[in-house]
């Protein structure tokens, strides 16, 4: 939530924080700034809207500072109006600061300033974090004074700016990733993260900062992830790293794997098309190298587990956010049928206030894309303190999720930059499915059923080809859709949560009013919706419970409602049934998440173009939401 960019080098600093913030436009957008150190001092610019409204703004001054900062926001503190949007200034004039975060104990430290003679022109606690900077700038000794009152050595602007910097953070408390100038220290920044993600780009004679990589990768592959409670002080030719209580940290340079052309949209018409159609790639992507030499089980080389550990497990206890929930709920069904080990299931947001008794011998996993989101990361300290083993399943490398967990399993899905998530959860249901295939395998899935399974999985990527060949028909479909305001999506056992993401999806992006439900739970409430105004989407399952489905099929049609039935190619139909069918290739059943998703993703997407949404923005949604 709100990204964030700051720059200091020797190039024109404008245009380079705004493509960067382009890059971050998901994690935030109802309102943009830029703050330009220039040689005639300091050119502040913000827009309510979108970054384009901003660039607009900021081709119309002459911006030729080669230091600034930016910022792009999803509003916590205060509406959205151009007053709040970030960079935020210091009544002095001499601070200025983007954050992305959430400063709780605000209200008290503002009450303070006040008494001290600094105003406010803003509803947000970003404002009061800056002006206590000015305040313990302005209390540091200013060098010609310390001359005169015999202090030496005379602090330098830059260390004094840098205590500042240093002493507020000790007194705030709540998350932020910050990067602040100073009007009297032109080349300078100081840039600090604690709860909020923050990266730091080295560069050629110049360093940049941002909340994501992929605001970086077109300056530099050469990355350093702060850590909580790290301060990085930066200049074009350097930088420094330190904790708050002033210990120097050695930097660990890592190379990011992937360059600027993968965050692009190419000749997709949003991030969201580009990345359901990618999905066979990524679905190739999350299974290489990942199974056994005898082609019966899957190999994870990140968990730090041996499987005599695993054998002590009696449960698992699964915890995410959002779609991700959805893949936990996947992945409960299958390590359940497959393993036969109990699977506990929570949104993390519950979990890490909940107090749940626990088995002693638990193992947590944590299901995060971004691997930044702030309730995940707070289940996962939890279960840690604790004194639990904690995995995770992320796809951002060195996010601090997949950082502060004890292994993990890295989805290699690429950048997924469209808000709504679609390649990012079929490689969790496809690692999941993995997943319940390793443990299985040592539990009592037999060596001829392994290679089955691992051969059905193997399959997946060219399936998911299949149903996305399939677009045009979907797209037909969702064009005689996209009229109605409620629907209802409907599974049973593994398609239960691919009805939840399907409902998701539709509400995400179209703002159409969507639930998800067993199929069988439809006769407890539900069904009083069921109206010709009300379409269903039902998840056809082979197999033993293909009849009840189609009995809970024939209620909805004797109710006049529509139908849209998404079913294996193997299975035939009642005539006239469904209005609507959409098939999935017949597949193993642990592939089977992943193929009925595809459609569902697709519809939606149509349905929400058809209805001339911001598919891939869309409204009062982030993608990456690091406040509670
Ligand atoms: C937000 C996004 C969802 C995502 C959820 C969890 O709500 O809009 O698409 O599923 O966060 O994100 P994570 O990065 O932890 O998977």
């Amino acid at each position: 939530m709100c990204g964030i960019v700051g720059y200091v080098g020797r190039q024109r600093a404008a245009s380079i924080l705004l493509e960067g913030l382009k890059r971050l436009e998901y994690r935030g957008y109802d309102s943009a700034g830029l703050a330009v150190l220039q040689p005639g001092g300091l050119a502040l610019v913000k827009s309510v809207g979108r970054v384009a409204a901003l660039s607009k703004l900021a081709a119309a001054r002459k911006l030729t500072g080669t230091t600034g900062i930016c910022h792009t926001r999803w509003a916590t503190h205060g509406g959205v109006t151009e007053a709040n949007a970030h960079p935020h200034l210091s009544s002095d004039g001499r601070i200025v600061l983007v954050h992305n975060g959430v400063i709780e104990n605000y209200i008290a430290i503002k009450k303070f300033l006040l008494t001290k003679g600094y105003t406010f022109t803003s509803e947000t606690d970003t404002e009061v974090l800056c002006n206590l900077i000015a305040y313990h700038y302005a209390k540091e000794t200013a060098p010609a004074a310390a001359q005169a009152a015999g202090v030496n050595p005379q602090p330098s602007e830059s260390s004094r700016f840098l205590t500042s910097v240093r002493k507020t953070l000790l007194h705030v408390e709540g998350t932020y990733g910050i990067a602040v100038l100073c009007t009297e220290c032109p080349g300078e920044m100081v840039a600090a993260r604690k709860g909020s993600p923050l990266i730091l780009g080295v560069g050629d004679q110049e360093n940049l900062i941002a909340s994501d990589v992929s605001a970086l990768v077109s300056r530099t592959q050469s990355v350093v992830y702060l850590k909580d409670g790290e301060l990085v002080h930066l200049t074009a030719g350097g930088f420094a790293l330190s904790t708050l209580d002033l210990a120097d940290v050695s930097p660990v340079i890592d190379k990011v794997t992937w360059d600027v052309n993968d965050a692009e949209m190419g000749a997709h018409a949003h991030f969201m098309e580009k990345e359901i159609f990618e999905q066979p790639t990524a679905l190739e992507n999350a299974m290489r190298g990942r199974f056994s030499a005898d082609g019966s089980s899957a190999n994870f080389g990140g968990l730090n587990l041996t499987p005599a550990d695993f054998r002590t497990i009696d449960r698992f206890v699964f915890t995410s956010c959002g779609t991700g929930w959805h893949a936990c709920l996947v992945a409960e069904h299958l390590i359940e049928r497959f393993a036969r080990i109990p699977v506990e299931v929570d949104y993390a947001s519950e979990f890490r206030y909940r107090n749940a008794p626990l088995d002693r011998d638990a193992l947590f996993f944590v299901i995060s894309q971004s691997g930044e989101t702030i309730d995940t990361l707070a289940a996962l300290r939890e279960a840690k303190r604790k004194g639990y083993k904690c995995m995770a399943i992320c796809n951002v490398v060195g996010s601090t999720i997949a950082r502060e967990a004890d292994g993990g399993i890295y989805q290699h899905a690429g950048p997924e930059i469209g808000v709504a998530s679609t390649k990012a959860f079929t490689s969790q249901l496809l690692i999941s499915a993995m997943f319940a295939l390793y443990v299985a395998r040592m539990r009592d899935l037999s060596f001829a059923e392994g290679i089955e399974y691992v051969n059905g999985l193997k399959a997946v990527p060219d399936l998911a080809r299949r149903v996305l060949e399939q677009a045009p028909h979907i797209k037909e479909i969702a064009s005689r859709y996209s009229k109605y305001n409620d629907f209802l999506f409907l599974g049973r056992l593994s398609l239960f949560p691919i009805a939840l993401e399907g409902a998701l999806k539709l509400k995400e992006i179209s703002y159409i009013h969507a639930e998800g439900y067993p199929a069988a739970e439809m006769k407890h409430g539900p069904i009083a919706l069921i109206s010709p105004e009300c379409p269903s989407v039902f998840f056809v399952p082979k197999g033993e419970l293909f009849n009840k489905v189609i009995s809970s099929m024939q209620e909805i049609k004797a109710r006049k409602g529509l139908i849209i039935a998404i079913a294996p190619d193997c299975v035939e139909l009642p005539e006239g049934l469904a209005d609507d069918v959409i098939t999935i290739p017949d597949c193993h059943e642990a592939a089977l998440p992943v193929l009925a998703t595809i459609p569902v993703q697709l519809l939606s997407y149509y349905i929400a173009c058809a209805r001339g949404c911001d598919v891939d923005k869309p409204r009062n949604l982030a993608k990456s939401v690091t406040v509670e």
